[in-house]
């Protein structure tokens, strides 16, 4: 059927908090006419006569509009969305609109190539938050083979977006943000690890040259997978724009038999008239919505890695599990070393039960002093790998991701195990639930230390099932362990993605614990992961990932905005430093609801040496406002930062937290640090405050509560 039936709508609009997308398939194509602010009462014909554009010479006697479909056959020389064969023909595919229904918030749509006999299903829901989430579905007709290579969703932004804004990383230096003009071409992120990556860009972004934290319009699309991703940009030679998202297919990988489906991870598409703040602020919004989001309050954790490395020593752990519940700590983490001959990172992995060596008397005597002092206990896993040294290795070397014939090269001295594998899968779960449900363990640290290199099941590449069968094992360790939490780690920030926000319950930002360097990774990891779900701890003073060393003050602040911890032998700490830590995790107590509820502010700051952001309660009654001295000032006195989001005719006391200190230099403090005083909202936002003159690499932490209402 070229049309949808009659009975049929042509066209759907779906609104919700300030956005709108229009689907169009009046013309037998199936295209977002927008996708943006609401446009008030425009009837179809009134949008289809703005958004043409005429026809220009040396074109298409009547011109093409990208439709989600892009095809050739249309006209397009743009990306088309999908791209397969059915041996040497089936190229290039025209899609016509079968049917179109709208169901409240929620479109479906279906589309179908009667010569190609391929089917297309999209769903498009727009949740009360703003959040457009789309997936499709193709089908195989046809009685031989058709091979897909790439299904992408693609959405158009306009023209006046005329930059773009993604993300990459190293290990201690994830989520690093690149801007740059939207430029004609095809700009491709793709990720070839197998897991999300260092590199990963979460999302991509489309500005306006004038967009910033605060204002302005934005639009991301961000892909609901930890596998290989595809997130790409695209001016065409009309001008136009388009941002898509879709998995990284490998060759071969996904070959439909007749009748086969292939569905497309989530695509998640934000739009902001309120900067990037506005796309963190639906994010947030929506994640925190789900009933699965973690809602219980966010334990003080303290993570025990960078505290003793592999040295296990029961006396040691307990004194630090001792000291730790002294200054508040809510969570006991025992990370890497525990298990099989794991006494350093050549061996072990692989073998998932106590070791004898390490641990004579078993791992109860920690866990029940750590219960005792009322905190909970969690332990570190890294079951997707293997090292040749292991028990298992020994006896199911051909368990591994691997071409026939070869064996990948090492990288940490592991490989991974192909959980496509029923056995392999059935021995890590199995392992993992027996010391889970044995040492009562309420939390696990899961790692995957190394990216995936001939990521093959039986010699075709399996990716897609790699990653499938870790969402599954995950989703089933929780169910036999009601109550367990899952913290997702990839040497640090290398597997942080909005498909593993819905299967973990935390993410280690970065191995990187240095405060300087956290501030830009959790400023741009936040842009679409809410801060409790986010670890951020307490280093060492002497950074074990750049030797920098910062006051605990510096430390306290940065750690503070997320889902609190200390990783840090608390057996060397000071008693004044003891102290410092002890108000601090009394004030995240105090105020990790607004922490991890309010919506979190990027201040636009005239002075680059400085870094301002903060967290408003969502009904505005109170906020914390971080300003962090990165470098020395140019001036001789520090430019004052804004305070916005609060409400304009409130007014709200001013407090500086004290956290150790911080260091400055000055002859006499800003007065609103000297004495008490309330401003208003509008005041705040628009006067600020001026900061103390700090030494470098210094923060301060200000407290606002309202005191009228
Ligand atoms: C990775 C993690 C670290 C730690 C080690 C243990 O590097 O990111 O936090 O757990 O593994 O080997």
């Amino acid at each position: 059927m070229a049309h949808p039936t009659s009975a049929a709508p042509l066209v759907a609009t779906l609104t919700a908090a300030d956005v709108e997308v229009v689907i169009d398939a009046s013309t037998g194509q199936l295209v977002i006419a927008h996708w943006g602010a609401p446009l008030g009462h425009l009837d179809h014909d009134a949008l289809q006569a703005l958004t043409d554009s005429g026809v220009p010479h040396s074109d298409l006697d009547e011109s093409a509009v990208p439709g989600l479909m892009r095809e050739s056959a249309r006209g397009l020389t743009c990306t088309p969305a999908l791209r397969g064969h059915r041996g040497r023909t089936g190229f290039s595919p025209l899609f016509t609109v079968d049917s179109l229904v709208q169901n409240g918030s929620r479109c479906l749509a279906v589309l179908v190539d009667e010569a190609l006999q391929l089917t297309l299903s999209w769903t498009f829901t727009l949740t009360p938050e703003g959040v457009l989430l789309v997936d499709a579905s193709v089908r195989n007709d046809g009685t031989d083979d058709y091979t897909l290579d790439a299904l992408d969703v693609w959405m158009p932004v306009p023209e006046r977006a005329d930059e773009t804004l993604d993300f990459t990383g190293r290990w201690l230096k994830e989520r690093q943000p690149q801007r740059l003009p939207f430029a004609p071409g095809l700009r491709v992120r793709e990720g070839r690890e197998g897991r999300s990556g260092h590199d990963h860009t979460i999302v991509q972004c489309a500005l306006t040259s004038r967009t910033g934290t605060e204002s302005g319009e934005a639009w991301a699309l961000g892909l609901l997978w930890s596998g290989g991703c595809r997130h790409l940009a695209e001016r065409d030679t009309a001008g136009r724009g388009a941002l898509a998202a879709g998995e990284l297919i490998e060759p071969g990988e996904q070959v439909l038999a007749a009748g086969q489906v292939y569905r497309t991870p989530t695509v998640a598409a934000f739009y902001s008239a309120e900067g990037l703040d506005g796309i963190s602020a639906r994010s947030h919004a929506w994640l925190r919505s789900r009933p699965t989001h973690p809602s219980s309050p966010r334990p003080v954790t303290l993570n025990v890695w960078e505290a003793v490395y592999f040295d296990h020593d029961l006396d040691r752990l307990l004194a630090l599990a001792e000291r730790a519940a002294s200054v508040g700590v809510e969570r006991f983490v025992l990370d890497d070393g525990w298990f099989g001959s794991r006494r350093d990172d050549w061996s072990g992995l692989g073998d998932w039960w106590v070791s004898p060596d390490a641990w004579p008397t078993g791992l109860a005597p920690l866990v029940s002093r750590v219960k005792e002092l009322g905190m909970q206990f969690g332990l570190w896993f890294e079951g997707e790998m293997v090292n040749p040294d292991s028990d298992l290795y020994r006896a199911h070397p051909d368990w591994i991701l691997q071409v026939p014939g070869r064996t990948p090269p090492l990288a940490r001295h592991q490989l991974v195990l192909d959980l496509a594998n029923p056995d392999a899968y059935a021995h890590v779960l199995e392992q993992v639930h027996a010391v889970v449900s044995a040492e009562g363990v309420d939390y696990i640290k899961w790692d995957h230390n190394r990216f995936l290199t001939d990521p093959a099941h039986l010699g075709v590449a399996a990716v897609r099932r790699q990653t499938e069968a870790i969402y599954s094992l995950f989703d089933e360790l929780r169910r036999r362990n009601p109550g367990l939490e899952i913290e997702s780690c990839a040497s640090g920030g290398g597997r942080i993605d909005l498909g593993m926000a819905m299967h973990a319950d935390r993410f280690w930002t970065s191995d990187q614990n240095d405060a300087l360097e956290r501030q830009q990774i959790q400023r741009w990891t936040t842009l679409v992961i809410p801060p409790e779900m986010l670890g951020t701890h307490i280093g060492p003073t002497d950074s074990h990932g750049t030797g920098r060393r910062h006051s605990i003050q510096m430390r306290a602040v940065t750690a503070l905005f997320g889902h609190a911890g200390i990783e840090w032998n608390l057996l060397e700490a000071t008693d004044d430093e003891l102290e410092a830590l002890r108000r601090w995790t009394a004030l995240y107590r105090d105020r990790r609801d607004l922490l991890h509820r309010g919506r979190g502010v990027r201040v636009e700051h005239p002075d680059p040496s400085a870094l301002v952001h903060g967290v408003v309660a969502q009904d505005r009654s109170e906020a914390l406002f971080a300003y962090v001295q990165c470098t020395t000032t140019p001036a001789n006195r520090p430019a004052a930062f804004r305070l916005p989001g609060l409400d304009p005719d409130s007014r709200y006391e001013i407090r500086l937290e004290d956290l150790g200190g911080a260091a400055t230099v000055q002859r006499r403090e800003p007065a609103w640090i000297e004495r008490s005083v309330t401003a208003t909202g509008a005041a705040l936002a628009s006067v600020g405050l001026h900061p103390p003159i700090l030494w470098p690499e210094e923060a301060i932490l200000v407290s606002l509560t309202r005191v009228d209402a």
